[in-house]
């Protein structure tokens, strides 16, 4: 079994953007600027803002925190977007999700400008990703296909067999993996699978992004597949000092002892996901995807 090490992945992204940045500065540019819209203090959102915006420094971005309280207005959230759409010194801007349960989520991302939407969740960008045309891809899917590419784990022929089908992970996955230039196979299953373990065990490369802590058991694991495991879930743990601790959808040690490569929980896709929306933000600062 071989480790996909997001962390030292990550790590390697985050130089690259690093000197990057570097050189726009000593040319006399600005330098890159992200803003993330977090509303109410949901721990776990709190705790992937602060990731965001401390590898934002790590990088020589600038970031801006816009925390706003848990019942600010629909109105109130959409005029703050309209600035940020007009504001000429944000390249990149996210709403973390999820959002408090008064606010439609739906046309909020609709209101953030496609050639600023580093998140990739808006409708233009998810239907360019569909299409395999430049658009800002979902960070944690461009993440976890970079992570692939960098281990070079060969994808041609394969089947990958993603479980879950949400919005930010499991639709745009698949998007991203059934372009004709990768040649895989791909199978997207859900709660609602029939013998959901009898597919999983068909997957070459296996894709777990559910939400519950070691749903994918070993016997759901082909002999020598590859895992990646998206699932970021805070158990409760006696042994920690916090009384908690992160782990994945996988049962890593179980499922260990039968892949070829796996990612870890944490260290694995959550810090891939992070370098992937900085890599966004330098695209939205570059003006790669749409320019104008
Ligand atoms: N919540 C969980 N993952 C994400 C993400 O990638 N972007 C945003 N905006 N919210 C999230």
């Amino acid at each position: 079994m071989q480790l996909l090490d997001g962390r030292y992945l990550a790590k390697k992204i985050k130089l690259e953007i690093k000197q990057q940045v570097k050189e726009f500065l000593e040319q006399g540019r600005r330098e890159p600027s992200l803003a993330v819209i977090i509303l109410g203090d949901n721990p776990a959102s709190v705790t992937y803002v602060r990731n965001k915006m401390r590898s934002c420094e790590e990088v020589g971005f600038r970031s801006v925190d816009i925390h706003l309280p848990q019942d600010t207005t629909q109105d109130k959230v959409l005029e703050i977007i309209e600035e940020l759409n007009n504001d000429q010194r944000i390249d990149g801007f996210i709403v973390q999700l999820p959002l408090p349960e008064h606010l439609d989520e739906q046309i909020i991302i609709e209101h953030i400008k496609p050639e600023k939407d580093v998140d990739g969740f808006h409708p233009e960008n998810m239907g360019r990703t569909l299409l395999g045309l430049p658009a800002f891809n979902p960070a944690t899917p461009k993440g976890i296909v970079e992570m692939l590419k960098r281990y070079d784990i060969k994808l041609e022929g394969k089947h990958i067999v993603i479980v879950g089908r949400s919005n930010i992970v499991g639709k745009p996955l698949a998007a991203m993996l059934v372009q004709r230039s990768i040649n895989a196979t791909i199978t997207v299953c859900h709660s609602h699978t029939k013998d959901l373990a009898s597919i999983t065990r068909q997957g070459d490369i296996l894709v777990a992004a559910v939400g519950k802590p070691f749903f994918i058991s070993a016997d759901m694991v082909k002999e020598g597949a590859v895992v990646v495991d998206v699932g970021i879930n805070s158990i409760k743990d006696k042994t920690r000092k916090s009384g908690y601790r992160l782990v994945g959808d996988v049962d890593f040690e179980q499922v260990r002892k039968k892949a070829s490569w796996i990612s870890p929980v944490p260290g694995g896709v959550g810090q891939m996901t992070v370098a992937a929306l900085l890599q966004n933000t330098l695209l939205a600062y570059k003006k790669v995807i749409y320019n104008g």
